[in-house]
C-alpha cells in the first residue's frame, strides 16, 4: 500500500510545496534489516547523580554493537537519560541540561530513550511527583523532534535492572521505527529474562501461533516471528484458506484453518498444538474485524460478530491453553488491540468496546501469567497501512495519516516488530504492557 502524499512530498516539486506551503514533511522511516547496523552512530548516555542504570545500558549497548559516549560528539544516533536518581523536583533540571545542548545533534531516525522508576513502585512524594513528571517531558519532546525521530519512557523497577536487554535494543533500533511517545514498564514480574543464544534468531525452536494469518498485519507478524526463527502456526477461516497456505509456505511454518469463535475451536486448538508440536510458546491473538455503524443504526448481530472475534474468542483461548498445559514454560500471550479502543472512534462502539477489552485482557491475565512465569501485553495500531485502512474514505485516510508526530501512516511490520519485541524470551520483564503503534498519534493521547 503506498502513501502518495509521503510519495509526493518527497518528490522535487512535492519538496518544495510542503516547504514553502509549511505542509508536515515525513521522513522515511528506518526499518530494520537484516545485517545492518543496529544504529546509525553513538548514542550519548547522560544521567541524574545516583542514577541505577547507566552500567546496564552500557553493558546492553556493547553486546548489540552500539558506541556509548558519555561526552558530547558532533551527531548522536540516540540520546538515553538515566533518570532514576531523580528524587525531587529540583533534579529534573537535569533533563534540560542534558537535552538542552546535544537535542539539534540527534541525527535522522534518531533515539531519545528516558529511564525512570514506576511511581507506582515508590513511597517518598518528591520522588513519585519527580518520576510520574518523566512522562510530560517525553510525550512533549517526542512532538518536537524531527526527522523521523522518536522518544520512549521505560520505568525499570528496582530489581529488573537485568530484564531491559530485549527493550533496549527494540527501542535504539529500526524495528520500533512507528512507535513514538510510549511509557513502557518492565518489572520483576514476568518470569525470568532469557537472553538469546543469537540475537537475531531470539525465537529459534520456538513454536508461535498467529491468528487471522492470511494477509494484512497477521501476515507480516508470521513473517517476523520466522524470521526471528520461530515454526509459525497460521490459523485464519477456512474462506481464507488458499492465501493461508501461501503465508505458511513462504515462512515455512503450517496451517490451521478455524474460525475462532466456534465452540469448539479452544479444544481443536489445545488438540491441534499439543499433537502437532508438543505445545506452543507464543500465542498472538491478531484475528480481527469491524462493522462499523453507528449505535443508532448498528443491527445487534454486527455487535456480537465484533464482541465475539476480538475478544470473547481469546478469552476462551486463553483460558483453554492455560488449563491443558498447552503454553509452556516462558509462554507469551500478545492481543492486538487499537488506538479506537484508547480513544474511541465514531461509529465503532462495537470495535472499541472489543479493543478497549482486550486492554482489560492483560490487566486481568497479567498477574495470573506472572505466577507461571509467563507474560501477556498488547500492541495498539494506529494508522497502519492495509487493505482495511485503504478502504478508509480519502479525506479521514489522509487525516489517519498525518494526524502522527511522524506525519504518516504506519507499516504492518511496525505491529510485527513491536510483537516479536515481546515473544522475546529476552522479554520476561516486560509485562501487562500496552503499546501505541501509532507514531505518537493525537487521537487519545
Ligand atoms: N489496519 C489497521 O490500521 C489496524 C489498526 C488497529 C488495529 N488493527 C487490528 O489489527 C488486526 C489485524 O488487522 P488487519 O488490518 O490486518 O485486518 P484484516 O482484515 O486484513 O485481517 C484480519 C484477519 O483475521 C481473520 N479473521 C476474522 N475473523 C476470524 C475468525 N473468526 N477466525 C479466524 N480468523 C478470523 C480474517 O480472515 C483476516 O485474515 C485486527 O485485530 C485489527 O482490529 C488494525
Amino acid at each position: 500500500m503506498t502513501d502518495r502524499y509521503q510519495q509526493f512530498s518527497n518528490s522535487g516539486l512535492g519538496r518544495a510545496l510542503v516547504k514553502r506551503l509549511g505542509l508536515p514533511n515525513p521522513t522515511r522511516l528506518r526499518r530494520y534489516r537484516l545485517g545492518a547496523p543496529g544504529l546509525d552512530g553513538p548514542v550519548l548516555l547522560g544521567a541524574c547523580p545516583g542514577g541505577r542504570l547507566g552500567d546496564q545500558v552500557t553493558a546492553v549497548c556493547a553486546g548489540a554493537g552500539i558506541e556509548v559516549l558519555t561526552a558530547p560528539a558532533a551527531s548522536h544516533a540516540a540520546l538515553v537519560f538515566d533518570a532514576t536518581g531523580a528524587k525531587a523536583v529540583e533534579d529534573l533540571r537535569g533533563l534540560y541540561d542534558f537535552f538542552h545542548p546535544v537535542l539539534r545533534s540527534l541525527g535522522a531516525c534518531g533515539r531519545v530513550v528516558v529511564l525512570g522508576t514506576p511511581p507506582e513502585r515508590l513511597a517518598d512524594a518528591g520522588e513519585i511527583v519527580a518520576q510520574r513528571a518523566l512522562e510530560g517531558f517525553v510525550r512533549s519532546v517526542g512532538k518536537e523532534l524531527v526527522r523521523g525521530s522518536t522518544a520512549q519512557l521505560v520505568y525499570v523497577e528496582p530489581g529488573a535492572e537485568q530484564g531491559i536487554a530485549s527493550t533496549l535494543r527494540f527501542l535504539l533500533s529500526g524495528k520500533s521505527a512507528y512507535v513514538d511517545g510510549q511509557v513502557i514498564r518492565i518489572g520483576g514480574h514476568g518470569g525470568p529474562a532469557v537472553e538469546p543464544g543469537d540475537w537475531s534468531e531470539p525465537l529459534a525452536g520456538k513454536v508461535a501461533l498467529v491468528t487471522g494469518a492470511s494477509r494484512g498485519i497477521g501476515a507480516s507478524i508470521a513473517d517476523v516471528l520466522a524470521r526471528d526463527g520461530a515454526h509459525v502456526v497460521t490459523l485464519d477461516i477456512p474462506a481464507q484458506g488458499d492465501e493461508l497456505a501461501a503465508v505458511a509456505n513462504r515462512v515455512g511454518g503450517s496451517t490451521l484453518q478455524l474460525d475462532i469463535t466456534s465452540p469448539d475451536a479452544p479444544a481443536r486448538l489445545v488438540e491441534h498444538l499439543r499433537e502437532r508440536h508438543g505445545g506452543v510458546d507464543v500465542v498472538v491473538h491478531n484475528a480481527g474485524i469491524t462493522r462499523d455503524k453507528k449505535l443508532v443504526n448498528m443491527k445487534e448481530g454486527a455487535w456480537d460478530a465484533v464482541l465475539s472475534v476480538n475478544l470473547a474468542s481469546q478469552l476462551r483461548v486463553n483460558d483453554a491453553l492455560l488449563a491443558e498445559g498447552v503454553l509452556r514454560d516462558g509462554g507469551r500471550i500478545i492481543g492486538v488491540s487499537s488506538i479506537a479502543g484508547i480513544a474511541g472512534n465514531t461509529g465503532q462502539t462495537n470495535y472499541g468496546t472489543s479493543k478497549a477489552g482486550v486492554i482489560g485482557m492483560v490487566n486481568a491475565y497479567a498477574p495470573v501469567l506472572a505466577e507461571r512465569g509467563m507474560t501477556i501485553n498488547a500492541v495498539a495500531p494506529g494508522f497502519i497501512e492495509t487493505k482495511m485502512t485503504a478502504a478508509v474514505p480519502l479525506f479521514i485516510r489522509e487525516a489517519g495519516r498525518l494526524m502522527n508526530s511522524l506525519s504518516q501512516g504506519g507499516l504492518p511490520v511496525d505491529v510485527a516488530e513491536t510483537i516479536a519485541w515481546y515473544a522475546n524470551p529476552a522479554s520476561g520483564a516486560v509485562n501487562g504492557n500496552v503499546v501505541r503503534v501509532c507514531g505518537q498519534s493525537l487521537l487519545g493521547a
